[in-house]
């Protein structure tokens, strides 16, 4: 299977979300593809109802662990579950970063994703002095550790998206090749915590014109979209041109 994910960040409210979606769900989808939208909670609901009988699911571009109760603001993996939710992004570098989530907090969303049978989208990736300083597999093996170390994942599914921080919403994207090296060092580093095999996605910087170089390679199970999935000719050209 292959994926092919647009992240909608807080782009769009919810008419323009609703919009968009039913633009999404006329198209079609190849067999072994899996293709979703990750719109923002408020038009969560609208969007789902748009795309039910689409080829597209749809996430949570976050969620909490705890499952119900007073927790003023928060919105469970338990929750998005209940309402149709197939996947939830988890600690994807704006909420680690803009919103101080930190590895445990990652770790305890994974936990309850899986506890609900949410696929968790793991988001990792090295910032920009990482890399330059050579510590990019230092610095993803050691997210990669601290989420992973000790979890019972079992036959579950979970993804994994390799994100370098420099790539995203930049235009600077990763080379293919190295996003490629960068997704071997963590599937090898993943491959003892699950018994079968832990998809691998790269974002950052993903567009019409750059997507087939990433796809080419099978290592690279497939996309996570942001900023060019809220334009709905690049998505149009990226979904059916490329599954
Ligand atoms: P981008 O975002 O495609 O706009 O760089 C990717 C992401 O944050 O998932």
């Amino acid at each position: 299977m292959r994926y092919i994910f647009g992240n909608w960040k807080m782009y769009l409210n919810e008419e323009e979300s609703v919009r968009l979606a039913r633009e999404v769900g006329e198209l079609s989808v190849a067999p072994g593809f899996s293709c979703a939208v990750f719109p923002n909670t408020l038009s969560f609901l609208p969007v789902r109802d748009v795309l039910r009988n689409s080829s597209f699911s749809v996430g949570a571009q976050n969620v909490s662990w705890v499952p119900r109760g007073a927790y003023t603001g928060a919105t469970s993996a338990e929750l998005f579950r209940e309402s149709g939710a197939a996947y939830a992004l988890v600690g994807h570098s704006e909420r680690r970063y803009i919103f101080g989530e930190d590895d445990s907090a990652v770790r305890k969303k994974i936990e309850a994703c899986i506890d609900v049978g949410l696929v968790p989208v793991v988001c990792v990736g090295e910032e920009k002095h990482d890399r330059d300083n050579g510590k990019a597999e230092y610095r993803v093996k050691k997210q990669l550790m601290k989420v992973f170390e000790g979890l019972s994942i079992g036959t579950q599914s979970v993804i994994v998206a390799y994100e370098p921080i420099w790539a995203i919403g930049t235009g600077d994207a990763c080379s293919d090749t190295e996003a490629a090296r960068m997704i071997g060092v963590i599937k090898e580093y993943v491959a003892p915590y699950h018994s079968g095999e832990i998809p691998v996605l790269y974002g950052g910087s993903v567009d019409a014109q750059n997507v087939h170089t990433y796809l080419s390679h099978g290592i690279i199970d497939g996309v996570l979209i942001g900023k060019a999935s809220t334009d709905v000719t690049i998505f149009e050209k990226i979904v059916t041109e490329h599954t």
